[in-house]
């Protein structure tokens, strides 16, 4: 086949059908049904400049500023310029948006400096996406969709990535091949015990390529969302951050609004910040949780009926009640090191979606940013290949990378051990969470620091999650410094000394400084 799709989100749909449009034969894995994947849990929605007085410079800006140093400026470039194209693209596929006086609402999040999410149902965008994804890949007949297969490994064959080792329905083992392999197979929220992402977050295609040697970068930059719903359903339930573009406020124990005094931006500043203030209050107070006044939005069912029916279930009317918040883990910020057309260092091998880090979202992505990046990179893969391109460039987070970066280094074997997905998660966010230190970050080392016995999807997803962690931390203990959503307690300030990625395949990550070119 021409291309191997692993993962059936934003990113994979929207790459699989860009290549089924010019007459390829394209394959989409997926290692559960079609639609059970993050993006259908989006809420807020999509950030695009779609007209006055929005304009693609603002909106750069605002990505550039969330990020904290770390975009490379070229992939925020891209994606403001070519995002309102693809959302237009997205609508005429059959996406429906929500309108407000005949033209498109436009919803505020935290970060940006007017409101330019659109959004659909409400608050249940990516459900919208989703379907209108699905339905124009089921239209396709050169799209051969297989569910309930689960990869477990890149196949790799005189450096260069030749398709993908895989498990059947029934759990047999079997390989498919094709001359290109995308892996959007998403983010990793299941390394941590408190997460907004549904169970298929398992890390699979980050692990599959440290595997391979593959690079990673920016991987320590996992954002947690401020705003979940504290309440032991899993996932957690989402607080969108649209509630508060809305009027919402965040109120502590006393009901003072914390957030104003923390941050010009008061309840909408960006993201980690909010998480970091919300989080250094419960660990102060010693609370389980502060408080999301919701009281002032008018129509609340109409405008987030997916929030209202959460709120509803577990007895809360969102009209009268303070709803509990608690930050969750939510969006992998980095992942495998791509070029701006999606290439990783391993040739035949591309991804895009959470799984990628082009080097868009930097330490913090920015509110809504994430189904546009899927948007905006998955084309980009399939119009380089159509080009002739076949291996990365120094662009995007590979700019200037070294040899050590580009050249795949086989992970070494390491001694064969156990621990639990739960005991995995609850020392992963007690000891790489929202706040961390050298001593809780070593301790998560020590315990990741084993592989486990893998035969079947569960353990293949926990063997992914341990290789994801062990990067995640490897990086978090290296960056001795605070920057975007990472937080060292014992390093609060950011250094100019870190201006910079930490890279990893092999054992250690590297550091590579940022290109003078590159700084913002
Ligand atoms: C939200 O609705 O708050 C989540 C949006 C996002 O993660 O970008």
């Amino acid at each position: 086949m021409d291309l191997l799709v692993l993962g059936s989100g934003i990113a994979g749909l929207s790459a699989a059908i860009h290549a089924a449009q010019r007459g390829w034969t394209v394959g989409v894995i997926t290692k559960g049904e079609l639609a059970t994947t993050a993006t259908r849990y989006a809420q807020g929605g999509v950030a695009a400049v779609l007209g006055d007085p929005d304009t693609t410079e603002l909106h750069q800006t605002d990505t550039l500023v969330a990020g904290a140093g770390l975009c490379d400026t070229d992939a925020v470039h891209i994606l403001v310029t070519e995002g309102p194209r693809r959302v237009r693209e997205l609508m005429e596929l059959g996406a429906k948006f929500d309108e407000k006086n005949g033209a498109l609402a436009l919803a505020i999040e935290g970060g940006h400096s007017l409101p330019r999410v659109v959004h659909a149902g409400g608050d249940a965008t990516g459900a919208e996406i989703e379907r209108a994804l699905a339905e124009a890949a089921h239209a396709l007949p050169n799209i051969d969709v297989r569910e309930r297969c689960f990869s477990v490994d890149v196949l790799v064959e005189q450096r260069r990535c030749v398709g993908v080792r895989a498990l059947d329905p029934t759990g047999r083992p079997m390989e498919i091949r094709a001359r290109h392999t995308i892996l959007a197979t998403g983010g990793a929220g299941q390394l941590f015990a408190v997460t907004t992402n549904p169970p298929v977050s398992t890390g699979d295609g980050i692990g599959m390529a440290l595997r391979a040697g593959v690079s990673v970068a920016d991987v320590e930059f996992m954002q947690f969302h401020p705003t979940a719903l504290d309440h032991p359903s899993m996932p957690r339930p989402l607080l969108s951050e649209a509630l508060r573009g809305d009027g919402a406020v965040l109120r502590d124990e006393h009901g003072e609004r914390f957030m104003v005094g923390e941050h010009p931006l008061a309840d909408l500043a960006p993201r980690d910040v909010v998480a970091r203030a919300i989080a250094r209050r419960l660990v102060a107070r010693k609370l389980p949780h502060l408080w999301l006044d919701t009281t002032s939005i008018e129509d609340f069912p109409e405008r987030f009926p997916t929030i209202w029916a959460s709120a509803q279930s577990v007895g809360l009317d969102p009209r009268v009640d303070l709803l509990p918040v608690a930050p969750a883990a939510h969006y992998l910020s980095g992942g495998i090191a791509t070029d701006l057309d999606g290439a990783s260092t391993l040739p035949g091998l591309w991804s895009c979606g959470e799984a990628a880090c082009s080097g868009v979202h930097g330490a913090n992505r920015l509110a809504s940013n994430s189904l546009l990046d899927g948007l905006v990179f998955a084309p980009r893969i399939v119009e380089a290949i159509a080009a002739g391109k076949d291996a990365p460039e120094s662009a995007g987070v590979l700019r200037g990378a070294p040899m050590e970066v580009l050249t795949p280094d086989l992970m070494p074997a390491r001694p064969e051990g156990s621990i639990s997905l739960v005991a995995l998660q609850s020392l992963m966010t007690n000891g790489a969470g929202v706040l961390r230190d050298a001593e809780s970050l070593e301790r998560c080392a020590e315990r990741v620091a084993i592989d486990v016995d893998a035969h079947d999807a569960a353990t293949f997803e926990l063997r992914n999650l341990l290789t994801v962690a062990r990067s995640l931390v490897g990086a978090a203990l290296a960056r001795e410094e605070s920057r975007g959503t990472h937080t060292r307690l014992d390093f609060p300030d950011t250094s100019p000394e870190f201006l910079g990625r930490f890279f990893g395949a092999g054992e250690t990550p590297w550091f590579v400084p940022l290109p003078v070119e590159a700084r913002t």
